[in-house]
């Protein structure tokens, strides 16, 4: 079986990452991005340059985010996650790379030194001029008192933006330097749920078979990458992951 072959993979590995997406999430009841109902399919992103130009896509951005923070307040990890926990504690995995902005690693039990977020981080919120740190309840109460206008920044006056990373904005470089070193010394890379079509990201699988580390891909769909992939899993995550429980 798939699970059997996944397993023998992890076993002859001597550094293994895992590579996740919002897939991961999906059975956590967080909808992925580009699925059927997906988030991208009911809204139209925003992009950095609008958010930071435009008052009116800031305000717009802010309910969005606290539409959804709202109904995932009480997400919790899935198989998925709990699995990969299992496996980096007992050290037959040596990273997770992810572009989730959920939190659900880290509630999982993995330890930050472990997890490199490509994508930022959605349970706070800084100032995209001088930096300075707002925590969401801060401006959650601000954005309803004004009836729906997101608060700037008490220090300079410039936006405030939750911790991710939109399209059209740069990348965390250390995020990025953390991920580009696990992928250059690992020997097997495994991507969970990602459709592999949002760069730079998509480029770490990429740069991993370049290096010569197997490459496993688990996703009920097929993606781009499939055919360049050691051994494709098309299943769900939870329950191909369910054996490393
Ligand atoms: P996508 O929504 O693009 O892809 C999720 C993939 O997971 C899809 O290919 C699904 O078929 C698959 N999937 C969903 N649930 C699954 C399950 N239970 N088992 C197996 N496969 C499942 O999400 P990402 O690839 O993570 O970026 O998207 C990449 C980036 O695009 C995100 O980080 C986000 C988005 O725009 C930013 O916001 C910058
Ligand atoms: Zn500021």
């Amino acid at each position: 079986t798939a699970q059997r072959e996944l397993a023998d993979f992890l076993t002859a590995a001597d550094r293994a990452v895992a590579f996740t997406g919002a897939g991961l999430s999906t059975e956590c009841g967080i909808p992925d991005f580009r699925s059927p109902g997906g988030l991208w399919s009911r809204n139209k992103p925003i992009a950095f340059g609008d958010f930071r130009a435009h008052p009116a896509a800031r305000n717009e951005a802010w309910r969005r985010k606290f539409v959804m923070d709202a109904s995932f307040a009480g997400a919790q990890p899935g198989r998925g996650h709990r699995a990969l926990a299992n496996l980096l504690a007992q050290g037959r995995l040596s990273g997770i790379i992810t572009q989730n902005i959920d939190g659900l690693h880290q509630a999982s039990g993995v330890p930050d030194m472990d997890l490199v977020e490509l994508h930022g981080n959605g349970t706070y919120a800084t100032c995209l001029d001088c930096r300075r740190r707002y925590e969401l309840g801060w401006v959650k109460t601000r954005f309803e008192a004004a009836g729906g206008i997101a608060p700037d920044c008490e220090a300079c006056g410039g936006p405030i933006k939750s911790a991710t990373i939109s399209f059209g904005q740069a990348m965390p470089e250390r995020e990025m330097a953390r991920a580009a070193a696990l992928t250059d010394t690992c020997d097997l890379f495994i991507v969970l749920g990602s459709s592999l079509v949002v760069y730079p990201a998509a480029g770490f699988p990429l740069m991993a078979r370049r290096n010569g580390a197997r490459l496993v891909i688990v996703n009920r769909q097929p993606t781009d990458f499939d055919e360049m992939a050691d051994l494709v899993v098309r299943d769900d995550i939870g329950d191909v992951l369910e054996p490393f429980l």
